[in-house]
């Protein structure tokens, strides 16, 4: 059964496409290569043993994507693919509201087009959302029925594709729909061939922790340590990208043998501060991380975790990965591929 992921040689797409191999289904890898690397295609026909097909293209380019899901036929389709810098978000907001926006309006018009021609099949698709759209929320831990606020362009185009699948399926109840609501991704797989290559300086925590341990920066600025949290650092639900690949798979399965659609936080339900991400990260690799306390981040909160029970009823799946279990694979990818998949 083919499964097409758009972004799929991205970081979370690429180590979806690996356990779905696992799991018996046949990914298709989606991608422009706007923000990730041709050269993981080898990397995933390593780690799988297999050839992954690749279709390189834009996901704002309608009538190309119903060419593929034409040819392809794919049971189910996971949207990875969109800009997701907190940062960037705010100073390009035009581009997130294009790319993320615009490009989930094109991917559904396709998928309904193709739909209307095969009547016979559900259009089920699986759609990469995030904490972002809780905004700061007024306790921890978060459950799904939270209120929803944005406070950023990224989190913003996030809650506006969160909202047209809602309105999508009450026009249209054949379709399936998967939201997953993602945490603190980190980590790699554990082969050390595909992690998370963040272009130019990181904005996100543990990319950057693992450039400091690998020499590649000199110290780590710790934003803020002046929070309402047990050591003042900011508290977040790291969740290891093995664990993530896991839900997906999870999320597929759930939505083609049941139906029934929803939308779930993908967390370990524990919450880690800087700190404990900088002392974890010696620990794992044997290095020194230097940091520096810095002025807090606009737009941070303090704490942010997930109540992870409804995936775990909905969808049996559960984050089995510690913290020093993250560290350890993001050092081990880091270590054998210092300046990413450009060296
Ligand atoms: C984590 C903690 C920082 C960098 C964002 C997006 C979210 C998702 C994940 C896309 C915070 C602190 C960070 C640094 C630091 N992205 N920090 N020094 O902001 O929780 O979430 O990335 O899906 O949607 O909102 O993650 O890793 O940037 O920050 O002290 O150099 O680390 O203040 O407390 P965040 P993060």
């Amino acid at each position: 059964m083919k499964i097409l992921l758009t972004g799929g040689a991205g970081y979370i797409g690429s180590h979806t496409a690996v356990a779905l191999v696992a799991a018996g289904f046949d990914p298709i890898v989606l991608d422009n290569f706007a923000n990730s690397h041709p050269v993981v295609m080898e990397r995933l026909a390593t780690i799988t043993g297999r050839h992954i097909a690749l279709e390189r293209g834009d996901v704002l380019d309608t009538p190309w994507l119903e060419d593929v899901l034409r040819r392809h036929q794919p049971v189910g389709v996971v949207h990875f693919a969109g800009d997701k810098a907190v940062g960037e978000s705010v100073a390009l907001p035009l581009k997130y509201f294009h790319n993320n926006i615009g490009g989930a309006v094109s991917l559904l018009r396709a998928m309904e087009t193709v739909h209307t021609e095969n009547p016979a099949t559900a259009p089920t698709l699986v759609f990469s959302s995030s904490a972002t759209v809780y905004g700061d929320p007024a306790t921890v831990p978060i459950t799904e029925n939270f209120p929803r606020s944005h406070t950023n362009p990224y989190g913003h185009s996030k809650l506006v594709i969160e909202d047209m699948l809602s309105a999508l399926r009450t026009a249209s109840p054949a379709w399936r729909v998967g939201v997953l609501r993602y945490f603190n991704p980190v980590g790699a797989h554990p082969s050390g061939l595909i992690g998370e290559d963040p272009a130019g300086i990181p904005n996100n925590l543990m990319p950057f922790v693992a450039q400091v341990a690998v020499g590649q920066r000199e110290h780590l600025n710790v934003y803020g340590d002046d929070y309402p949290t047990p050591d003042g650092t900011g508290v977040r639900d790291y969740i290891h990208v093995q664990d993530l690949a896991a839900g997906h798979v999870a999320a597929i399965k759930t939505l083609l043998r049941q139906g029934e659609s929803f939308t779930v936080n993908l967390g370990t339900g524990r919450g880690h501060s800087v700190l404990d991400v900088v002392k974890a990260f010696e620990a794992a690799s044997g290095k020194p991380v230097p940091y520096r306390v810095a002025p807090r981040r606009a737009g941070d909160v303090a704490q942010c975790w997930a109540d992870p029970a409804l995936a775990l009823r909905l969808l049996g799946w559960q984050a089995l990965h510690t913290l020093d279990d993250m560290c350890a694979d993001a050092w081990r990818w880091q270590s054998a591929n210092p300046n990413g998949y450009r060296s």
